[in-house]
């Protein structure tokens, strides 16, 4: 697909992976529609898209994904504005990651599930009859390495991502006839603000080794090659495909290690309480 001219909705373009992504379509002369709650980070991003003077449009819209009114709103205002919607990127997201009895029940988890699952499957739901009716469409679900294995205190999160991923995997079943692509992106650790939303604070310092980090700019660029070449499933970086496969053929071995190596040493201090 060629980007310049396209209408490009990116969700969470307010930070991180979002962000660097919507700058990457403003980049290749794309019509960018900035959606998240923060709005003046979103004007901000939409200034700096027309400096780079590459043609690309904007449009910024303040929504809570969240809320199905929002979500409507969100496309009813780019197809007032373009007319057309060519790409959705499914980004919005965020992670509580702590022990499930620690979490609070709306705040943490529903919270979750309403953004993470909710969000991605309304956005889809109202942008798909548009894509239907013009034969064609891009959409982009921003999965996570948690999508295809979960961790301890990750329920949550990963139960999340996995919806995303099963939502996906039917979706791309239903709409290919109508010359629409759903791919997903599984990416592992990215810098971004994602960890002070979190609330994790670790004893151990388990975390995703250094040179397994990526930056937010090498997701977006992969988010734009998905939607030049669509496919089924990308895990970036391709290493993490190693515990996809251990997490698959020996699961017992992943137990082991994530109880033994991390719950326990985690928590030894409330294991020992009476
Ligand atoms: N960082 C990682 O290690 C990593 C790894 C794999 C996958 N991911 C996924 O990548 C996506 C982006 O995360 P990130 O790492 O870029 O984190 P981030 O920097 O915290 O960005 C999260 C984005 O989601 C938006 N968002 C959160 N709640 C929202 C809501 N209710 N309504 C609208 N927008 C909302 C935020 O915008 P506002 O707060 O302004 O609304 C922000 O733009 C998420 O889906 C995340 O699960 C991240």
């Amino acid at each position: 697909m060629d980007i310049k001219g396209k209408v490009v909705i990116v969700t969470g373009a307010s930070s991180g992976i979002g962000e660097a992504t919507a700058r990457e379509f403003g980049r290749e002369g794309a019509n960018v529609v900035l959606a998240a709650r923060r709005v003046d980070r979103l004007q901000t991003l939409a200034q700096e898209i027309h400096s780079m003077n590459t043609g690309a449009e904007t449009l910024v819209i303040q929504a809570d994904l969240s809320k199905l009114e929002d979500i409507q709103m969100l496309v009813s205002q780019t197809l007032e504005r373009f007319k057309r919607i060519d790409v959705l990127i499914n980004n919005a997201g965020f992670g509580r990651l702590d022990w499930l009895e620690k979490l609070d029940p709306v705040n943490d988890i529903q919270a979750q599930m309403d953004v993470n699952v909710m969000g991605v499957i309304q956005t889809t739901r109202q942008v798909l009859p548009v894509m239907m009716k013009q034969r064609a469409g891009s959409i982009i679900n921003m999965c996570s390495m948690a999508g295809l294995v979960a961790t301890p205190t990750y329920t949550i999160y990963a139960a999340s991502k996995h919806a995303v991923h099963g939502f996906s995997e039917a979706l791309r079943r239903e709409v290919k006839p109508w010359g629409i692509d759903v791919s997903l992106i599984y990416p592992g650790g990215v810098i971004t603000e994602f960890n002070q939303h979190a609330g994790i604070k670790r004893k151990t310092n388990a975390a995703t080794p250094k040179f397994m980090l990526l930056t937010a700019e090498q997701v977006a660029q992969a988010v734009v090659k998905l939607v030049r070449r669509p496919r089924r499933m990308w895990i970036i970086p391709w290493l993490w495909s190693v515990t996809m496969f251990m997490n698959r053929f020996v699961p017992g071995f992943v137990d082991y290690t994530t109880i033994n190596r991390f719950t326990i040493p985690e928590r030894e201090d409330e294991l020992k309480e009476k």
